[in-house]
């Protein structure tokens, strides 16, 4: 939760005397060990105002990791945890540029900050006064950036792009039912379904629910009998969804209406690297794969590229094939730039008696185990096999048809993230 700031606490922060304070209280260590000592002394400078100060220092040093240029930015514990990362924002920022935008769920500004550099004119909306107030600080030096109280459901603006980033919180617990983000998916769709619109939406959200595969699809089996207690009746998306990760997590998944995506694409997968590399890959592409043995390599995709289920995608344009149609992993002679690939040493089928001989044969240690479709418990079977060789190796155990198999692979080589960029 964090401290609760107040419209009092940001005048004041905003304030010549709030900001020299600022810069006092920064030079303050404020670590578990030392916060009751240091708290003792700025009570003494700066009485009621402590709370406030010490809170937004600590903020700052987390935001550091999370946000470029907000060194000097206000936020709420909150606001900050749920502020787009600086590489995700500004990647959203560029394929909206040139366009007038409109951030109905602005907060305290941290894909307005991004927006603000693409975009001619930029208008963010809350329904939290604080928080506006904090972006009003955090972007006072953009002149394309302008601020209004005003609710989501209630459209204020005209011929706007229109971005939504509802909270996912509810009752203080995190929630990924539709109904219950704040403003609820269901109602904002409904609202803006005229509208060019981009929604960001959790990565563990349900999408494939409610997301047709095409433009011109007809909704997959199922989904025409949702109840309205699953959260997803009635929705509907014939946009795009496109699932970001950054640095090998998957952030988000992001909903593009179609007016602001290329014809027939509907998923998108989008990797993103602190280095400021990135790829993407849409359904637009070819997805056929031939039916092969496995190649030299087992090769791990990107979480996003298997979220967003463009995992044949993926392959086709690497030259991989699949092990097994229901299975992620990938197999061929090559391994395609900044992912993961397994050479494979040998092929067995699992079980646990022949695997750990073949492990100890192999002079095996340390031992990494990674599995996909298969109930096995990889710590559990470590210390079962005791893999006390001097020769790393990792065993990747997977479904193949009907069987359970254990591909001992050599340790891993991870390609440099330089080479991670578009192949385009
Ligand atoms: C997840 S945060 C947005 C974070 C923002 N995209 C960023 O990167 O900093 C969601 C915001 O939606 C606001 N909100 C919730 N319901 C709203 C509504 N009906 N209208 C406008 N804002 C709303 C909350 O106050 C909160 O600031």
């Amino acid at each position: 939760m964090g401290y609760s700031f107040t419209s009092r606490d940001v005048d004041y922060l905003d304030s010549v005397a709030g900001r020299d304070a600022l810069s006092a209280v920064a030079g303050f260590v404020l670590t578990p060990a030392t916060m009751l000592r240091d708290l003792d002394t700025l009570r003494r400078d700066y009485g009621d105002r402590t709370a406030a100060l010490v809170e937004t220092v600590r903020l700052r040093r987390r935001a550091a990791a999370k946000l470029d240029d907000a060194a000097e930015w206000l936020f709420t514990d909150d606001a900050l945890q749920q502020a787009t990362p600086s590489l995700v924002a500004r990647h959203r920022a560029r394929r909206l540029a040139g366009r007038f935008v409109h951030d109905v769920t602005c907060s305290i500004g941290a894909e307005l900050a991004a927006l603000r550099r693409e975009c001619p004119a930029v208008l963010g909306g809350d329904l939290d006064r604080v928080r506006l107030e904090m972006a009003a600080h955090n972007l006072a030096d953009a002149p394309n950036v302008a601020l209004v109280q005003a609710d989501a459901l209630r459209p204020c603006s005209a011929g706007a792009v229109v971005i939504a980033d509802p909270a996912r919180r509810a009752g203080g617990r995190r929630t990924h039912d539709p109904d219950q983000l704040q403003p609820p998916l269901p109602e904002l769709l409904a609202v803006y379904r005229d509208r060019d619109l981009v929604v960001k939406c959790a990565p563990g959200l349900d999408f494939d629910r409610f997301a047709l595969r095409r433009p011109d699809a007809q909704p997959l089996p199922g989904r025409a009998d949702r109840t309205a207690a699953d959260g997803y009746a009635g929705l509907s998306w014939d946009g795009e969804v496109e699932v970001v990760s950054l640095d090998g997590a998957v952030r988000e998944a992001c909903l593009w209406s179609r007016g602001l995506t290329e014809s027939g694409v509907t998923r998108r997968a989008t990797v993103l690297r602190s280095d400021g590399s990135s790829w993407s890959l849409t359904d637009a592409e070819p997805g056929d794969l031939p039916e092969r043995e496995p190649g030299t390599w087992l090769v791990d995709p990107d979480g996003a590229v298997v979220r967003a289920g463009l995992v044949r995608h993926y392959a086709a344009r690497y030259g991989l094939w699949q092990l097994d149609p229901r299975i992620a992993y990938l197999t061929g002679d090559t391994v395609p730039p900044g992912v993961r690939g397994f050479r494979i040493l040998d092929r067995l089928d699992f079980r646990e008696k022949p695997l750990r001989a073949e492990l100890h044969r192999r002079d095996c240690g340390p031992l990494e185990i990674l599995i996909r479709g298969v109930d096995v418990d990889p710590d559990a079977l470590r210390r079962r096999i005791k893999p006390r060789g001097s020769t790393p190796h990792t065993v990747v155990i997977t479904r193949i048809g009907r069987t359970a198999t254990a591909f001992v692979c050599e340790t891993p080589r991870v390609e440099s993230a330089a080479d991670a960029t578009d192949p385009v």
